[in-house]
C-alpha cells in the first residue's frame, strides 16, 4: 500500500520538473489538454486561440505561476487565483470573459461519481489595462458567483486534474440562474462544465490551462 502511494507521489513528482514555467504556446497547451484526456473527459472543443495564465498568490512570498499541467503541492494552491491573458493578438479592449474551474477526478480518477466538483465560476473578467502587451492580466469587476475552492483531493486518492476554462462573455451572462451562490459542498457536485458552457450560450473555451495536485498526504510521505 505504502509502496504504491509512494510511486504514485513520487511519479506526480517527476512531472512536475517537466513543467517549470509558464506556457508560451498554445500548440503546447493544447498538446497537454490532449495528452491529459481532457477534451474527452468534459466533452469539450478545445482549440485554445491564445494563453490563460493563472497564478497562485502565496503569504508573503513569490506567487506561483501555472503552465498546463504543473503539479503543485496543495498547500501552493489556497488562492484565489490571478488571471492573465498571454500572447493575445486579437481580443477587444471592452472584451468580457467567464472562467470556470472543475475537477473531473472527484472522489478519485478511478471513481468519478462526484464530478465533476465545481472550483470555479466568475465573471466580469476584464483587462487591467487597455495596454496591448504580452501579457495582459485580468480583473473580475463582480463577486465570483461560485467563488475559488481549494483543491482537496481525499486521502489515499491519486492526483487529481483541476482545470480552468475562459470563454468570451455573451450579453446577459450575468443573468443565468445555472450556477447560484451558496448551496453548500453538494451544490458543487455533479457538475458539467460543457452543459453550462451550452445552458448560458458560453460557446467553446478559448483557452485554458490546468494544475495536478495530490492528497495532503502524499506531501508527508515525500519529506520521509
Ligand atoms: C465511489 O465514490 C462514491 C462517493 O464517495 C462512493 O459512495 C462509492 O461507494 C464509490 N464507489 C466505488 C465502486 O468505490
Ligand atoms: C473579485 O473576486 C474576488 C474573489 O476572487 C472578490 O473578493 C472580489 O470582491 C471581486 N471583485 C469585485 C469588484 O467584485
Ligand atoms: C438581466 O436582468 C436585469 C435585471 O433583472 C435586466 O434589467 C436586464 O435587462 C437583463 N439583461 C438581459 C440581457 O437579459
Amino acid at each position: 500500500m505504502l509502496n504504491t502511494k509512494l510511486f504514485t507521489c513520487l511519479f506526480a513528482v517527476s512531472f512536475a520538473s517537466l513543467a517549470v514555467a509558464q506556457d508560451r504556446s498554445t500548440a503546447q497547451v493544447k498538446a497537454a489538454f490532449e495528452k491529459a484526456k481532457i477534451p474527452q473527459d468534459l466533452h469539450i472543443k478545445f482549440n485554445p486561440e491564445f494563453l490563460l495564465d493563472v497564478t497562485f498568490p502565496q503569504p508573503g512570498g513569490q506567487s506561483v505561476p501555472v503552465s498546463a499541467g504543473i503539479v503543485l503541492p496543495r498547500s501552493e494552491t489556497a488562492g484565489p487565483p490571478q488571471f492573465a491573458i498571454g500572447n493575445d493578438f486579437g481580443l477587444e479592449i471592452g472584451q468580457r470573459f467567464v472562467i470556470a474551474a472543475v475537477d473531473p477526478d472527484a472522489p478519485t480518477p478511478q471513481n468519478t461519481s462526484l464530478a465533476q466538483i465545481r472550483h470555479f465560476v466568475g465573471s466580469d473578467f476584464v483587462f487591467k489595462s487597455g495596454k496591448i502587451s504580452v501579457e495582459r492580466p485580468l480583473k473580475n469587476l463582480t463577486v465570483p458567483v461560485s467563488p475559488w475552492l481549494q483543491p482537496s483531493p481525499p486521502a489515499g486518492s491519486d492526483p487529481h486534474r483541476y482545470i480552468f476554462l475562459i470563454y468570451r462573455q455573451p450579453k446577459g451572462f450575468d443573468n443565468q440562474t445555472v450556477v447560484t451562490p451558496g448551496g453548500g459542498d453538494a451544490a458543487l457536485e455533479h457538475f458539467d462544465v460543457a452543459a453550462f458552457a451550452k445552458e448560458t450560450n458560453l460557446g467553446n473555451p478559448i483557452a485554458g490551462t490546468f494544475i495536478i495536485v495530490s492528497p495532503d498526504a502524499c506531501e508527508s510521505i515525500i519529506t520521509i
